[in-house]
């Protein structure tokens, strides 16, 4: 995670800048934000802008759009009035950062932001397997496209493929091709010109240059638009680029990796993502499978993460229960790790006795399945209360009528959940009964 902090050097700066480090971040510094952007025009990207709430940060983000440059931003304030931070919020900031800030604070917002530079985890033999294959990929050049359910792992397993290279010393840099706006991601990708188009007041380096001797993950490579995919496919081929705008192409000396958690062969099919670019992506896959099928991996990594959220969040370090290890291992993970991870997450957050126990262990039903669409959620234009009412009526239908389950499920009080449903009633909207007495 690279962050890069704006502003006029401070105490409180110094601070912040150690307390990201402390935590794995590189972090550099420069005094004003036309030094940052000139960085960024370079390649020389960050995965997070750090701004001061006070220094005209409407403006700055306003920039980074104007040049379509993406990155997220979170503004910091040094004794700043709530005001300026509600403004830089809705300016566009994606956090509020007090300064110096609370070292958990850094730390949860490098998490929220930015990747995790993790150790990977493996106990069970699939995976075990798996990662030889991905060892033996790691030492040719080729592309490599790793498939799999959302949350299974796919950067994870990308990172590791890029340490098993011989391109572990250079750059390994990360586009998700969902999250970035589709007007966007052509210029995040390969740059353009100065002139290129309105906004374009200098050349900007895209992420191909930038991972130049490195790896370059492209995240949901389905995503990516046609027009798009004509240029990937020639970039592979030729290894080479074409900025917006350039009249020369670019040589560029990198190694791909592409995931998707959508049947490519599907979307082939449907006419959205083009053969040729599947046919040379494919050569080399590697298939993550789910969780659920790798049940050593769940109790190897459920320990992982209870130490290790143990210690990021200051609480005591609890093992897990024979009885917890059973129930985890029974259930079916559909948001895969992350929903493991999030789930231990309350689990460590929770527990108060000795061990954390099964009674510790609450899944969602949400993680998962806002995982796997990431683009197509369905839900705006509906209303927030629109939402939770589908929300609380499916989970109830999940649990057969069952309303102590479904509050567990939910995060919320029977009593809230009582309430909603009296409510519901109400309007007239049909509410899964309770279960017979004797089988609730
Ligand atoms: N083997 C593992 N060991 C430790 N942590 C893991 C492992 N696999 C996944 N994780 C953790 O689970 C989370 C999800 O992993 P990752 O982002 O690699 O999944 P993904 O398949 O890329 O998900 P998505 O489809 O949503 O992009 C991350 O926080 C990651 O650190
Ligand atoms: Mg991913």
């Amino acid at each position: 995670m690279r962050v890069l902090i704006v502003g006029a050097a401070r105490p409180e700066i110094a601070l912040a800048a150690d307390a990201a480090r402390e935590r794995g971040a590189e972090v550099r510094h420069v005094p004003s934000f036309p030094a940052a952007l000139d960085l960024l025009r370079q390649g020389q990207g960050a995965d997070l802008l750090l701004v001061d709430a006070d220094d005209e940060i409407d403006a700055a983000i306003a920039r980074l759009a104007a040049e379509r440059i993406f990155l997220p931003v979170v503004a910091y304030g040094i004794g700043c009035t709530p005001q300026r931070a509600a403004a830089a919020i809705k300016a566009g900031a994606r956090e509020f950062l007090p300064f110096p800030p609370e070292p958990e604070l850094i730390a949860a917002i490098l998490e929220a932001v930015g990747e995790s530079r993790q150790e990977l985890v493996c106990a069970d033999p699939r995976m075990t397997e798996l990662l030889g294959l991905a060892r033996r990929f790691a030492a040719t050049d080729a592309c490599v496209l790793v498939t799999g359910e959302s949350g299974t792992g796919k950067e994870m397993l990308a990172r590791f493929l890029h340490r098993h290279s011989r391109r572990a010393g250079g750059p390994f840099v990360a586009v998700n091709c969902a999250a970035v706006p589709e007007s966007l991601l052509e210029s995040e990708l390969f740059g353009h010109e100065k002139g290129a188009f309105t906004g374009a007041v200098a050349r900007r380096i895209g992420r191909f240059e930038e991972a130049n001797g490195g790896t370059l993950l492209l995240d949901e490579i389905s995503e990516m638009e046609p027009r798009l995919q004509a240029k990937l496919l020639r970039a592979i081929q030729e290894r080479e680029i074409d900025r917006i705008g350039g009249r020369h192409p670019v040589k560029v000396d990198i190694r791909l990796i592409a995931t998707s958690n959508r049947d490519l062969e599907q979307a082939v099919a449907e006419g959205t993502f083009r053969a040729d670019l599947l046919f040379r992506l494919s050569v080399l896959t590697l298939e993550l499978p789910p969780l659920r099928e790798r049940p050593a991996d769940i109790a190897a990594l459920a320990r992982h993460f209870a130490t290790k959220l143990a210690r990021l969040n200051g609480l005591p370090e609890r093992p897990l229960s024979e009885d917890a290890i059973r129930r985890l291992t029974a259930l079916p993970w559909r948001g895969n790790v992350r929903e493991l991870e999030n789930c231990l997450h309350r689990a460590v957050v929770l527990a108060r006795g000795e061990r954390i126990e099964a009674e510790d262990i609450h899944p969602t039903v949400g993680a998962g399945r806002q995982q796997e669409q990431p683009k197509a959620t369905g839900l705006v234009g509906r209303t927030v209360a629109e939402v939770e009412r589908s929300l609380i009526i499916d989970t109830l239908r999940h649990t057969l009528g069952n309303r102590t389950q479904a509050a567990g499920i939910l995060g919320i009080s029977i009593r809230t959940l009582r309430n909603k449903l009296r409510q519901y009633g109400g309007e007239g909207v049909p509410v899964p009964p309770p279960p017979t007495e004797h089988a609730a």
